[in-house]
């Protein structure tokens, strides 16, 4: 039996679905709540946002595996086990939803879906020009497991894609940047901007007053990576000033965003619940599968997290 704790701190738990799952890929897998004595003999551990200190009470711990493609939330827990192999997802479904999202965002943006649904509210049948977007650039930071997929379904789409990278990616037929001389070439450079990163203590904030303004007028924003990317009230700042065209945004410093939020309050920010991929345990089942049989045979897993990047 392989005894597996699990902790997804959701209101309507995922556990029983998890459960079926890892059960129908192998009987031999037991899901127990992380917080249940019985998961102190857990060997894996498949969490997100578990209360801190609970994952070091596990000593019979060989393997973490974030319950998402990021692992920021675990490094919130001070006593993070410091030498336990940990995972992330990389589930190309996932990546397809998130890219999915970025274009329905990004489409509904450059097509003036928000004009003509508060036309539709008035009964107004008016219309706008339509943007060239021929060649259109833009910026993609983050080019790994799913930046890559989006830049390819916006290149198909005629777009002109960039990418910010943390180092050359071979297989990308897209302009590269790296580095910080790269990262002011690329929001000068670009006139959408999509941040897919993963939170660090390098990129957290990134995208600040200075960044907006160094953006060409007309700018659009959109954010699924991390809500800590961004200094929120300088991105309203810079939508208020219309230097920046508006943003879409699926992440928050804090979430739920509280309705107290003066996003809410901007009709050129479109929010959405971090939901533009959500965890299918169906199809991240097999990784995880994967996983367990190569710790429990020695081997190291796919997909592990480098420590000193902090992804
Ligand atoms: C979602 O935000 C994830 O990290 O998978």
């Amino acid at each position: 039996m392989t005894l597996i704790a699990f902790y997804d701190g959701a209101e309507n738990t995922t556990f029983n679905k998890w459960h079926h799952c890892l059960q129908a890929a192998d009987p031999e897998f037991t899901l127990v709540p992380l917080m249940d004595k019985q998961a102190d003999k857990a060997e894996i551990a498949l969490v997100w946002n578990m209360p801190a200190g609970r994952l070091a009470e596990l000593k019979q711990l060989k393997l973490i595996c974030s319950l998402g493609q990021g692992v920021d939330h675990l490094w919130k827990d001070s006593q993070f086990p410091p030498s336990i192999p940990v995972i992330r997802l990389v589930d190309p479904n996932m990546s397809h939803a998130l890219s999915q999202w970025v274009l329905a965002v990004l489409l509904d943006y450059l097509r003036d879906g928000p004009f003509y649904r508060t036309n539709q509210l008035k009964r107004e049948f008016n219309k706008v020009p339509q943007r060239d977007t021929t060649g259109l650039n833009v910026a993609i930071y983050g080019i790994g497991a799913i930046g890559s997929v989006v830049a390819q379904n916006l290149q198909s789409l005629q777009f002109t894609v960039q990418g910010w990278a943390h180092s050359h990616k071979d297989k990308l037929s897209i302009k590269q940047a790296y580095g910080e001389s790269g990262f002011q070439e690329m929001l000068a450079g670009n006139l959408v901007h999509i941040c897919l990163l993963p939170l660090t203590s390098k990129t957290r904030g990134v995208f600040s007053r200075a960044a907006f303004e160094q953006m060409p007028k007309g700018a659009y924003f959109i954010n699924a990576g991390r809500g800590d990317h961004v200094v929120e009230q300088d991105l309203l700042a810079s939508i208020k000033a219309s230097h920046l065209s508006g943003a879409a945004l699926d992440v928050f410093r804090q979430e739920p965003l509280p309705a107290s939020h003066p996003f809410w309050e901007e009709q050129r920010i479109s929010i959405w619940p971090h939901v533009a991929a959500q965890t299918s345990p169906d199809t991240a089942t097999a990784q995880i599968q994967q996983a367990i049989y190569d710790i429990n045979s020695g081997n190291m897993p796919k997909n592990l997290v480098d420590r000193t990047r902090e992804y």
